[in-house]
């Protein structure tokens, strides 16, 4: 029925129907869903469902599931990608309501989690009016993701991202969980793994922490159609959201950005951030801090890179 990434079982299909029906109002769901595209290493799908008698027409569904050989597999990657689907329900179930049009995330309609299975039902951003994509953001597209990440960093400035279910520390490269990868960085370079420990230490010895997005690249927002009022970009994947400073986010989306440009993406985001502050935060104390700590960002990301092309 739905040309499942990893050979979903017919009881699977028919318990993924059902919740998806219920989670949506909707008195049948469509079968022959439209496969958007299939999840890192054949991990599930997601899919644009079509409802029937809802009062939306269409849900996106992410639905990961553990390709059968790979239940009670260990390792590093594998335990990533499992704990990034818990990460990615609870930041649904826990914090996606608090996001409103300023960092526009879609609608939460169900959970559900099963062993080895994650079920998320989701509003149709393309339906919601983000139907545009775009793989290099420009002028008011890149000021409108930079606005976005600093109404997320200012929404969530000071929060326990752990006690929210996320990663303690956001990012999918961050160092904890990169080991591999470092020591295959170091295999080329001896320096690598004293130069990540120092680089490391300097993010988490931020003063200024909120909660990261963790994977802010252009794929990962979907922009307004037509942005004449309302949200110009919503951002989707939350599978890498946790603690750290803002900045992490903002390297990431500009890496590899020349440095006019990344100057000026800088001036656009702190212009928003300070726009958005709680009035008790002390701004210049935190920009003086972030600005410092981007190029270590910068540094940290290319500390996975270097371990990442074998
Ligand atoms: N709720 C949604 N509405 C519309 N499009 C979506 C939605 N969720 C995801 N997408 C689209 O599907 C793509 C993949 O989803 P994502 O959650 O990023 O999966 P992956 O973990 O495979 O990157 C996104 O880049 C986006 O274009
Ligand atoms: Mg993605």
């Amino acid at each position: 029925m739905y040309g499942a990434a990893t050979e979903a079982r017919s009881d699977q299909l028919l318990a993924f129907a059902a919740f998806v029906q219920s989670a949506s109002g909707a008195t049948e769901v469509a079968t022959g869903g439209e496969r958007i595209q299939s999840l890192w290493g054949g991990y599930g799908e997601l899919v644009r469902v079509r409802l029937v008698g809802a009062s939306r027409a269409t849900v996106v569904v992410k639905w990961a599931r553990l390709p059968a050989h790979r239940f009670g597999e260990s390792g590093a990657s594998h335990e990533r990608k499992c704990r990034s689907y818990d990460v990615e329900t609870a930041f649904y179930e826990r914090l996606s309501a608090r996001c409103d049009d300023s960092c526009r995330v879609a609608r939460s309609l169900g959970t559900r989690v099963r062993s080895g299975e994650w079920l998320l039902v989701l509003e149709d951003l393309d339906e919601a009016g983000f139907a545009r994509r775009t793989r290099e953001p420009r002028g008011p597209d890149l000021a409108a993701c930079l606005g976005w990440l600093a109404s997320f960093h200012a929404r969530f400035l000071g929060q326990s991202a752990e006690a929210n279910g996320l990663w303690t520390v956001g990012t999918y490269w961050h160092l904890a969980t990169r080991q591999d990868e470092l020591q295959s960085a170091a295999r080329r370079d001896p320096t690598w793994p004293a130069r990540a420990a120092a680089l490391d230490e300097k993010l988490r010895a931020a003063r200024f922490t909120t909660i990261v997005h963790g994977d802010a690249k252009p794929a990962n927002f979907c922009f307004a159609a037509n942005a004449t009022s309302g949200a110009a970009v919503a951002a989707v994947d939350f599978q890498y959201t946790g603690g750290g400073p803002g900045i992490v986010d903002v390297a990431y989306l500009l890496h590899g950005a020349s440095p006019e440009a990344t100057a000026a993406s800088l001036d656009v985001y702190f212009t928003q951030l300070r726009a958005v502050l709680p009035g008790a935060v002390d701004a210049a104390a935190l920009e003086a801090e972030w600005r410092a700590l981007f190029p270590v960002a910068l540094a940290d990301f290319d500390r996975f890179l270097a371990g990442w092309h074998r």
